[in-house]
């Protein structure tokens, strides 16, 4: 079976491109990043696609960016788009062009703490400021609104007294880096096939909710 090609957008320090870095890297995983995508050129993320030896494009989110993306996504042959830590909006043109293919991973549990503004420290501190006792990771499908489209997997992540914002992004970012590949293996599979990821469940044999960190439910709050 051939390997589903990927594309990472980013703009930052990627520590979820790296996850993915790991976990697609061997030959016999069933997905390869073929290129990563970043508005910015001083991103950190650059540095570790490079250090992984992945090709590499900087697009600025100016408005005209939707043709410059899907050129360089048709370049690379990209079935697959996953945002991870891509701050900006994507283009209706490129979220139309990969509808049902497009992932994106938000540190909270959508639909509560989303959508514009609500990225990095801000969801921590929202959260902290809801007396929530619950927050967690949520991948879903993109869709034109910010944080908005079909949720494909979710994980909880309890938050502690005492919790600062500081210390909960921690223990929700190690989940990211859990949660995040195995759903993106999973999608890589499921368009070797197919022509759009499905929501996943605990059953699926793709995804092992024993490897996540912190499970104090019997499943993951995942769609049957
Ligand atoms: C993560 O918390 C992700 O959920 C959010 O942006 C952050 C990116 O972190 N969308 P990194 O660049 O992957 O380290």
């Amino acid at each position: 079976m051939s390997r589903t090609r990927v594309a990472v957008l980013v703009s930052g320090r990627g520590s979820n491109l790296q996850a993915l870095v790991d976990v697609l890297g061997p030959a016999d995983a069933p997905g390869l990043i073929a290129i990563v995508i970043s508005n910015r050129a001083d991103a950190g993320a650059l540095d570790r696609a490079r250090a992984a030896g992945i090709p590499t494009a900087v697009i600025a989110a100016d408005g005209q960016d939707a043709e410059q993306i899907l050129a360089v996504l048709r370049q690379h042959e990209v079935r697959l788009v996953v945002l991870a830590g891509y701050l900006k909006k994507v283009p209706d043109a490129v979220v139309s062009a990969y509808r049902g293919r497009m992932l994106n991973i938000h540190p909270a549990l959508l639909p509560a703490f989303g959508g514009a503004g609500m990225y990095g420290h801000h969801v921590h501190e929202a959260v902290l400021a809801s007396g929530a006792r619950l927050t967690g990771v949520t991948v879903h499908l993109v869709d034109e609104q910010f944080d908005h489209g079909t949720i494909v997997a979710q994980w909880p992540v309890p938050v502690r007294p005492g919790d600062t914002a500081d210390s909960l992004a921690a223990r929700v970012l190690a989940v990211e880096h859990r949660l995040l590949p195995a759903v993106v293996r999973a999608a890589c599979r499921q368009l070797a096939d197919g022509d759009h990821v499905r929501p996943l469940s605990g059953a699926s044999d793709a995804f092992v909710l024993a490897s996540c960190p912190e499970p104090t439910f019997a499943d993951a709050l995942v769609p049957a």
